[in-house]
């Protein structure tokens, strides 16, 4: 018999997209195969994603699609993972009876026996189906839930299982305990917990071992990393520190973190470890305080811009990312103009504008969501602008410079290859040899995008591709 075929297919952040790799590396340790595409598939999982009410409804067509295809494939396993698992479970329980299993984030330890019974159930099903039966009871008779958990983090890495050569992602923490008004994640993942500092080393260390060079520390609030792991002296700027001392790491980013906890620590490290990636995410929401106290966001505009300064007198060259949402409840046209003043002032590098999107049980779904969602699009797009121009601005500044990139293979046009300098930018050039997919290579900025600069690969020996000196020619 041919061995089973899966496809899963992940909606939302990188937490997410790290949880699937986990949960592909079960599946493939217990003998299961990636179906070439979802039609081939015995199993089909989605791994789902609660932020906004666009990833929602993906997901939810997405099912009515595997809602027709079951009628003729009982013994098809449906599952969804992930934060809708966690808030619509009973909707998804009682009235999706295609879908066979409903898994939280972080419960993925055992999610390899929980698609066997799924799929020996189903068989059973599909064998003594009965013609009058409807398809609907049928298929409705093995529904599988498991509920929220931590054992996500006792999984062992395989770390063979991984989109890149060189890049891999590590979650150092799951859950947040931020009180953020409009925010669903601390409901649907649940309180922080951070993993121990050696068994982070060990991972990484592993995944090291396997040629990655460039790893990506991942939590909601990543730098409050290790504050419930008490007596035990953890925190973000001390496993920069930790891991930085692995020799054939190169790259080490860190995503996403807080305002309120960009300390004098982490900025020392950050000033002091040359492989820490070049770049801060640090999501501000808005430039207007009266709307930063609505959200509950715990600092001012004026705080942010303090700590960056201290940030920047030590750490010049760090440049600054952010999230903003525009349209929350009670947004004047007078906030909005603040946070266009702000993105401005502080000269972001790169933004991620969001409209606001009622989530059902957090706080601000409580509001009225009084902004009209055609001047949420005008806000949106006035400030993708403003962005867009400081971006290219900074591209601009590049060009003749030479910088290290980070090749991650094929550009979206034919010939070209992308990859990313130590401060995330993404840089396109001509080439063709693929043995340069996963190295350091020397590209000459040649032209500014609003999103990306072009440039063209410098001559480069093969025999430095070991050094660990991430430098580059700063922005
Ligand atoms: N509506 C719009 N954007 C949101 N985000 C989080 N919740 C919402 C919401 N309800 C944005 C924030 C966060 C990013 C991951 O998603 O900007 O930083
Ligand atoms: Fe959501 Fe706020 Fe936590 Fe970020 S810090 S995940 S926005 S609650």
């Amino acid at each position: 018999m041919s061995a089973p075929k899966y496809h899963l297919t992940s909606y939302g952040c990188q937490m997410n997209k790290l949880d699937s790799e986990l949960v592909e590396s079960k599946l493939r340790q217990r003998g299961y195969v990636a179906a070439a595409a979802e039609a081939d598939a015995d199993v089909v999982l989605i791994n789902t994603c609660s932020v906004r009410q666009h990833a929602e409804d993906r997901v939810w067509s997405k099912l009515g699609k595997l809602r027709v295809r079951k009628r003729t494939e009982p013994q098809l396993v449906v599952g969804v993972l992930g934060c809708m698992a966690q808030e619509h479970k009973r909707y998804l329980l009682s009235r999706m009876p295609h879908v066979d299993l409903v898994v939280g984030p972080s419960a993925f330890g055992d999610i390899d026996d929980t698609v066997e019974q799924a799929r020996s159930k189903n068989g059973q099903i599909a064998a003594e189906r009965e013609p009058a039966r409807t398809k609907h009871e049928v298929a409705g008779a093995g529904v599988l839930s498991v509920d929220l958990g931590v054992s996500g983090d006792r999984i062992v890495r395989d770390v063979r299982v991984r989109p890149h050569r060189s890049q891999a992602f590590v979650s150092v923490m799951r859950g947040c305990n931020m009180p953020c008004t409009y925010c669903i994640v601390p409901t649907t993942r649940g309180d922080e917990v951070s993993r121990p500092i050696a068994d982070l080393v060990e991972e990484t260390q592993r995944l090291c071992d396997d040629g990655v060079t460039e790893i990506t520390l991942l939590g909601q609030t990543v730098n409050a990393y290790g504050r419930d792991l008490t007596g035990q002296d953890a925190t973000l700027a001390k496993l920069l520190r930790a891991l930085h001392a692995i020799p054939s790491l190169r790259r080490l980013a860190f995503i996403t973190s807080h305002p309120n906890f960009l300390n004098q620590e982490l900025i020392d490290a950050l000033a002091e470890l040359p492989k820490v990636a070049r770049y801060l995410h640090l999501p501000a929401q808005s430039g207007s305080n009266a709307v930063l106290k609505a959200m509950r966001r715990g600092y001012t505009t004026e705080r942010y811009l303090l700590r960056i300064d201290q940030l920047r007198a030590k750490a010049p060259d760090i440049e600054l990312h952010s999230d903003f949402i525009v349209g929350y409840p009670g947004e004047t046209a007078a906030d909005f103009e603040a946070t266009v003043a702000f993105v401005k002032q502080v000269g972001f590098a790169q933004s991620y504008v969001f409209k606001y999107s009622p989530r059902p049980g957090t706080l601000a779904a409580e509001l009225p969501d009084d902004v009209p969602e055609p001047e949420k699009e005008r806000r949106n797009a006035v400030l993708l602008a403003v962005q867009e121009e400081l971006t290219l601005a900074k591209n601009q500044a590049l060009v003749g410079q030479t910088v290290e990139v980070l090749v991650e293979g094929d550009s979206k046009v034919a010939g070209r290859f992308s990859g990313r300098t130590a401060h995330h930018r993404l840089v396109h050039f001509a080439a063709s040899d693929r043995e340069l997919i996963g190295q350091y290579v020397p590209v000459r900025v040649t032209e500014a995008l609003a999103h990306s600069c072009l440039g063209e690969l410098l001559a480069h020996d093969a025999a430095q591709e070991g050094r660990n000196d991430p430098a580059e020619a700063s922005a």
